[in-house]
């Protein structure tokens, strides 16, 4: 029997793999895509994202100073031929999205209105309201109807890339509801499957978040590029993790410590001067400073013991409440009803506890700035890829920009690339497909004996990466979480399922997801204890410098059947040469 072959295939119904689908629904009409997602793509993490997408377009930013933030911001990891791409795209893209319906909050005179961000020196943060990824993903999704080529594949979990002849030709998906094991063509394939979060204890990720689209690559031979810098957002809800926005901050937020005090002046974060100041035409940091800064400024707090003490560990406050009633309900809604929700606290009477949370991973699958993998027919996009525009550590609403202008360069990469090599070999990615299925029956289906718990080796990973992986590392810890993460993968392979029926076996998708979570832990460890010195968000406490000369580089993850091998390749540098990070002094 013929299995589906799709021109191209992508993996993952969110923002990057729906803007890739309309792409090549666009361009190229006469191709099939296929959009496979583990999950109806409105449910998607995109849909959770809250403040807003960058993108010149007021006349005091110039495209020249949105690239030089996100390179400072990036601590000069990013390749800069990539940040000139991306923000040249960024303003198209978004008022593209507004063609298709994104209701953008505008200024009084009917201009789209631009906010403050974090580690942006200009506001250019396009927004609606606070749920900006909610609006983007429906106008995504709704405009992705209008493309007939497009087959979705909802509540499919891809378990595999099907790799022939040297390329990637497709991938084994189980269909969630009845648990059957399909075989997918494609003569091009695009990863759109999101970040990692959930490899830590506490996220502002949802539980879809296991790092799938990094691990089938990793495993198919691509290495994971900087897979060392994870990004805490400075102000998640204690306990749950649930984000409130940097929006929060953006419309004049401040974050106080347990004596009431405005902390942040003390770590060389600028001046606490007003917003809309007319002697100050570009923004000063504070509270509007980068994440990594503010995340490892609340450990400083900590330290000297001026944090307040909860039931989920400590915590600061983010005090909204002379922004007034009006403009919270006007500007930042959704802060409002989350914080009344899940903490029982209004902010417009009282402070919200907040404290850092893994919201974001730089690295990711290692791709060109057209999102191609060293693997002929696979292609990456979005937060699962690694470009890279954020370097060290990604500024706020770059992301939701980023999966618009990559979705589209690697979908019209891809589309060429399956018209230049139509042949797709049925048989043997058919065959390589029973083996999966295979592999999945006998290592979790119906194996009996095993003495280990999804849940057990989960905690212990999640554990083991907050406590050497976090804000600051040093390298007994580090070594302590890479041999940790080794004898966790070694215990995977005596895992126990006792669900052993077909339909909707959320444990076993659970088991193999964990077998990806493992590997994204892996690289990130293993790249973590090779980089010694300090860049953005990868803080090392033993080698507290950055260190141009030997770290002015990416680091590159390589799958072996140990230890994963650590390779690295040049940043590319074409005009801002590696400077000092200054906040608010500019
Ligand atoms: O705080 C936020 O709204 C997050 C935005 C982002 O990560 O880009």
């Amino acid at each position: 029997m013929g299995i589906p072959v799709h021109d191209v295939l992508i993996v993952g119904g969110g923002g990057a793999g729906l803007r890739a689908a309309i792409a090549i629904g666009e361009e190229f009409p006469d191709l099939s895509i296929g959009v496979v997602s583990k999950v109806y793509p409105m449910r998607s993490h995109t849909v959770s994202a809250e403040g807003g997408a960058a993108g010149v377009i007021k006349p005091n930013d110039s495209l020249d100073d949105h690239c030089y933030d996100t390179i400072s911001g990036a601590d000069w990891l990013a390749d800069q031929d990539a940040v000139e791409a991306f923000v040249n795209e960024a303003p198209k893209e978004l008022i593209q999205l507004e063609h298709w319906g994104c209701p953008w909050s505008r200024e009084p005179d009917g201009s789209v209105a631009v906010r403050p961000f974090g580690g942006m020196k200009i506001r250019r943060t396009w927004f609606a309201a606070d749920k900006t990824g909610f609006h983007m993903l429906h106008a995504l999704f709704q405009t992705s109807l209008r493309y007939k080529p497009v087959v979705r594949y909802d509540e499919f979990f891809v378990t595999k890339l099907l790799v022939n002849d040297g390329r990637c030709q497709g991938v084994t998906a189980i269909e969630i509801r009845t648990g059957e094991v399909h075989a997918i063509g494609g003569k091009s394939v695009i990863l759109c499957t999101g970040g990692a979060g959930r490899i830590f204890p506490f996220t502002t990720n949802a539980a879809i978040k296991n790092g799938d689209g990094m691990a089938l690559a990793y495993r198919a031979g691509v290495p994971l590029k900087d897979m060392e810098f994870v990004q805490y957002h400075p102000t998640g809800l204690p306990g749950t993790g649930i984000l409130i926005t940097e929006a929060a901050r953006g419309e004049g937020g401040v974050l106080l410590n347990k004596d009431g005090y405005r902390y942040l002046q003390d770590y060389e974060l600028g001046e606490a001067l007003p917003l809309d100041s007319p002697d100050h035409p570009r923004l000063r940091a504070m509270e509007l400073g980068p994440r990594d800064r503010l995340s490892q400024a609340f450990v400083k707090e900590q330290e000297r013991g001026r944090t307040i003490q909860g039931k989920y560990g400590d915590y600061v406050h983010l005090d909204l409440r002379h922004l007034g009633q009006k403009k919270i309900d006007k500007q930042i809604p959704f802060v409002r009803d989350t914080a009344k929700n899940y903490i029982g606290i209004d902010p417009v009477y009282e402070p919200i506890p907040v404290r850092p949370v893994v919201h974001y991973m730089m690295g990711g699958v290692d791709t060109d700035i057209d999102g191609a993998t060293s693997l002929p027919g696979l292609f990456a996009a979005g937060e699962c890829a690694c470009v890279s525009i954020n370097g060290a550590n990604r500024l706020g609403s770059n992301s939701l920009t980023e999966l618009l202008v990559f979705g589209r360069r690697a979908a019209r990469v891809a589309a060429g690339f399956a018209i230049e090599n139509p042949a797709v070999d049925e048989d043997a990615i058919r065959k390589q497909a029973a083996e999966e299925e295979e592999r999945i029956r006998s290592c979790f289906l119906e194996r009996t004996g095993g003495s280990e718990t999804i849940a057990d080796i989960r905690t212990d990973l999640n554990t083991t990466l907050d406590k050497g992986a976090g804000i600051y590392r040093n390298e007994g810890a580090l070594k302590e979480t890479c041999a940790t993460v080794l004898e966790l993968k070694k215990r995977f392979g005596e895992i126990q399922l006792t669900d052993r029926t077909r339909t909707f076996n959320t444990e076993l998708q659970n088991a193999l997801e964990l077998e990806f979570m493992l590997d994204a832990g892996e690289a990130l460890a293993f790249s973590a204890v090779a980089r010694t010195e300090s860049r953005g968000s990868h803080q090392r406490t033993d080698h507290p410098e950055r260190n141009d000369e030997d770290f002015l580089k990416h680091s590159l993850a390589y799958r072996t059947d140990g230890e994963p091998r650590i390779d690295y390749k040049d940043v590319v540098i074409t005009r801002w040469p590696p400077g000092e990070r200054v906040y608010g002094k500019r």
